[in-house]
């Protein structure tokens, strides 16, 4: 995807936001059945994003994940489902936010040269975000899990965690924070050995240019990488040395990580 698509991404994600409640959204919008076949677009929560021939691939705890042609292109269509569980005014603020933030901060990374899929369209109504496909990617869980199955020459392995590095560091330079940092968070395009770390699931990122912030977004990755991977310890280090060599105030996030990792230490002793 070039600057051709991240500008028609633009004109749409803004007119989507421009358009505002469902009866002044654009007709062809309006008119498109739900893909489930019930619900209506409105004011009150929708059950599935409405467009028609998308096929559900991933039920998440917070997201259905479906996949199919939006305007002729690959795309995924992420659709903050309401949960019953919540009061139905936090809810829907909560998934508008959660949505935003998504479209904003990929928007962000797009603009300051960070792989991310660039959003082709942002419905605040039914809460959904259609995004660019990274067609027949694969998850880094999904590679180094592969890589370390196979016994394989885990060089590799070396070179895709120095990447993330750069990348982590290159973002929070932004003064972005991801929040959910894990090795599911984050996609290589194919080939693999190009090692096109494309970043995605920005709903839970903000904007912070405080160490405390970033050492905590690499903390939270470091809890997830290390349990995830078993015996990953030497990779997790060398991520971060290039982390510390990419990043322009990489000492002041390192030394909180080192604090907030001993706030961690000492809470589980307390128990
Ligand atoms: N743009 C994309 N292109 C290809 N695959 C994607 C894309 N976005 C997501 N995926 C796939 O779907 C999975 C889930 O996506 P994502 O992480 O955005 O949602 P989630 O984890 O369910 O969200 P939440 O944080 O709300 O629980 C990813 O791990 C990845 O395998
Ligand atoms: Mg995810």
């Amino acid at each position: 995807a070039g600057p051709a698509a991240s500008g028609a991404a633009g004109t749409c994600g803004r007119s989507a936001e421009a358009a505002g409640p469902a009866d002044s959204m654009p007709t062809s919008w309006a008119a498109c059945s739900m893909a489930g076949g019930g619900g209506e677009v409105g004011a009150r929560a929708v059950s599935s994003p409405p467009l028609r021939g998308l096929q559900l691939v991933q039920q998440g705890a917070e997201a259905r994940l479906y996949r199919g042609q939006f305007l002729g292109r690959a795309a995924v269509v992420k659709f903050r489902f309401p949960k019953r569980y919540r009061h139905p005014a936090l809810e829907e603020r909560l998934s508008r936010r959660r949505t935003a933030q998504e479209a904003r901060s990929l928007l962000r990374c797009r603009r300051a040269g960070i792989s991310a899929p660039v959003v082709y369209f942002v419905d605040y109504v039914s809460n959904c975000i259609y995004l660019e496909d990274i067609v027949e990617s694969t998850t880094v869980r999904d590679y180094i899990t592969s890589v370390q199955q196979s016994g394989k020459d885990t060089n590799n392995l070396f070179l895709v965690a120095e990447k993330i590095g750069e990348v982590l560091a290159r973002m929070h330079d932004e003064d972005l924070i991801h929040g959910d940092l894990t090795t599911s968070n984050m996609l290589l395009r194919p080939p693999v050995e190009e090692l096109d770390l494309v970043l995605i699931d920005f709903g839970l990122s903000f904007i912070s240019g405080l160490p405390e912030d970033k050492g905590v977004d690499l903390y939270v990755l470091e809890r997830a990488f290390l349990s995830t991977h078993p015996n990953t310890d030497a990779l997790f280090e060398a991520l971060l040395k290039k982390y510390s060599t990419t990043s322009k105030k990489s000492s002041l996030v390192i030394k909180k990580l080192d604090e907030v990792r001993l706030r961690g230490r000492k809470r589980s002793m307390v128990g």
